[in-house]
């Protein structure tokens, strides 16, 4: 039974009753646990995300040129079983087919990205005009189905050839990212509207250029700082380039978020709790609204400011129409010797759950409020006038039986974590969408092709795409 066929039934026998308070508010917690589509508004956007490298594949092909994360993947030893995306789910070639199944799940946005090397082999210079053609093609066939395009710039493929050239820590990429994100917001700015700049900039900077466990595998905090900063300057870019190009547009961007709390009230893990949110929520959205780096959460980030040429304040600043919120676990903090600087390390996620059935597939934490608490924060902050969850999933070991694959964890996942979204938006907090990450099972960067996060599932060796329990649940939400 639904949610309003509750309410007709309680009317019909409750009619000129008041209910007791406590009642109300136990049916109203109830009540969010099950909702339907109109429950979050008309103007709520349902969709799916992708990303280019973990579902193109033809790495190689119609004059793609090479970019880190085929250079990374080739190399032994950075991904789980030496896997790559050679090949991935060749939506290169089966888009077609993904993007009517998007449509079979009444989803009504489809959030994927534009290879730079595909559009720009070498990074700058000579345009492919196959790799324009092949996004075209992608946007027409969405168009022709009802299925809104929304771009994301920057899905973490950064072309070889400028990471050669010192790639995100090399001030010389406001020019080479601006050079590419003219190119392709002039080449579809007249039928795409949505439009984000990059995908969570603390991952790739982070990951790629200090843990070196993602693409290009650089260590040092002297080039991941370097790389923060052009990010901060190219996210500002970027949203001016596509505001200039492209009219009536939607721009927002996107960020990695959690929610992070202390393992206890000791000081020292609140102070360490408060480090790890300077570093993972507030590095990029606050430059961008004008309030700079986050120095009083973590002073170390004063060292951010030597970095600063003269007009880098303005531009850093943009005014988006939306900001993306993705958001998959929450973060529990202690003080700790390691790593140095920042002296605060997370709680092991397996230490924080009572069933391991509260682990997902990648390790992290089903913890369902943590969506509510980050949503929370995004909104009180001035100058944030859209949220959008532009992802949020979970992989779980899925299996195929008798042609059917049988996903109740993700499906109770999605319930929990859109009942959370939902009471961020009966509290008035300005949340307009939610994107499941993802359509299909992919290519998890790092780990290969195990964690399996689609709402269809993918055989690898067949191409065949078999539609998850958990995407019949979209289908009927
Ligand atoms: C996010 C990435 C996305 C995917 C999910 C699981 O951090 O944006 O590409 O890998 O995690």
């Amino acid at each position: 039974m639904n949610r309003r066929e509750v309410l007709k039934r309680l009317g019909a026998t409750v009619t000129g009753l008041s209910l007791a308070p406590h009642l109300m508010a136990s049916l109203d917690e109830w009540f969010v646990k099950e909702f339907s589509k109109a429950d979050f508004g008309k103007d709520f956007k349902w969709g799916v995300a992708t990303a280019a490298y973990q579902i193109e594949g033809a790495w190689n092909i119609d004059g793609k040129g090479e970019s880190i994360w085929d250079r990374f993947t080739h190399k032994k030893g950075k991904i789980h079983n030496n896997e790559n995306g050679d090949i991935a789910c060749d939506f290169y070639h089966r888009y077609p087919e993904d993007i009517d199944i998007i449509r079979q799940l009444n989803m009504q946005v489809f959030r994927f990205s534009t290879a730079w090397t595909r559009i720009l082999p070498e990074g700058t210079g000579t345009v492919n005009q196959k790799g324009i053609d092949f996004y075209h093609r992608v946007i027409d066939t969405c168009l022709e189905k009802g299925i809104e395009p929304w771009i994301t710039l920057y899905h973490w493929d950064l072309p070889q050839s400028l990471e050669d050239k010192g790639g995100w820590a090399n001030r010389d990429i406001e020019g080479w990212f601006s050079e590419y994100v003219n190119i392709v917001s002039k080449a579809y700015g007249d039928k795409v509207k949505n439009w984000m700049v990059f995908n969570e900039p603390m991952a790739f900077t982070g990951l790629g250029y200090m843990a070196g466990i993602h693409a290009p595998g650089k260590k040092g905090i002297g080039l991941f700082q370097k790389a923060v900063h052009h990010v901060v300057i190219c996210q500002g870019e970027g949203g001016r380039i596509l505001r200039a190009n492209v009219k009536d547009a939607n721009i927002g961007t996107t960020y990695s978020v959690s929610a992070i709390h202390p393992k206890t009230q000791a000081k020292k893990h609140v102070e360490a709790a408060k480090r790890m949110d300077a570093l993972f929520n507030r590095l990029f959205i606050e430059p961008a609204l004008g309030l700079g780096y986050p120095i009083d959460g973590f002073s170390y980030l004063k060292n951010m400011e030597k970095l600063m040429k003269p007009g880098d304040e303005e531009k850093m600043k943009f005014d988006f129409d939306f900001h993306g919120v993705q958001n998959y676990f929450r973060i529990v903090s202690r003080h700790s010797l390691f790593p140095p600087v920042m002296w605060a390390n997370q709680v092991k996620p397996q230490k924080l759950v009572q069933n391991k059935s509260d682990l997902t597939d990648m390790g992290w934490e089903v913890y369902p409020e943590g969506i509510y608490e980050v949503i929370k924060k995004f909104a009180a902050y001035k100058g944030v006038k859209k949220i959008i969850v532009t992802e949020n999933g979970a992989a779980f070991p899925d299996v195929v039986e008798n042609g059917r694959i049988h996903d109740t964890r993700r499906i109770q996942y999605f319930k929990d974590y859109l009942a959370q979204v939902l009471r961020a938006k009966k509290e008035g907090m300005p949340v307009f969408g939610y994107f499941v990450w993802s359509l299909m099972d992919n290519f998890e960067w790092a780990e290969g092709y195990k964690p399996r996060f689609g709402l269809v599932y993918v055989d690898y060796n067949t191409q065949q795409r078999i539609i998850k329990d958990s995407g019949y649940w979209f289908k009927d939400l």
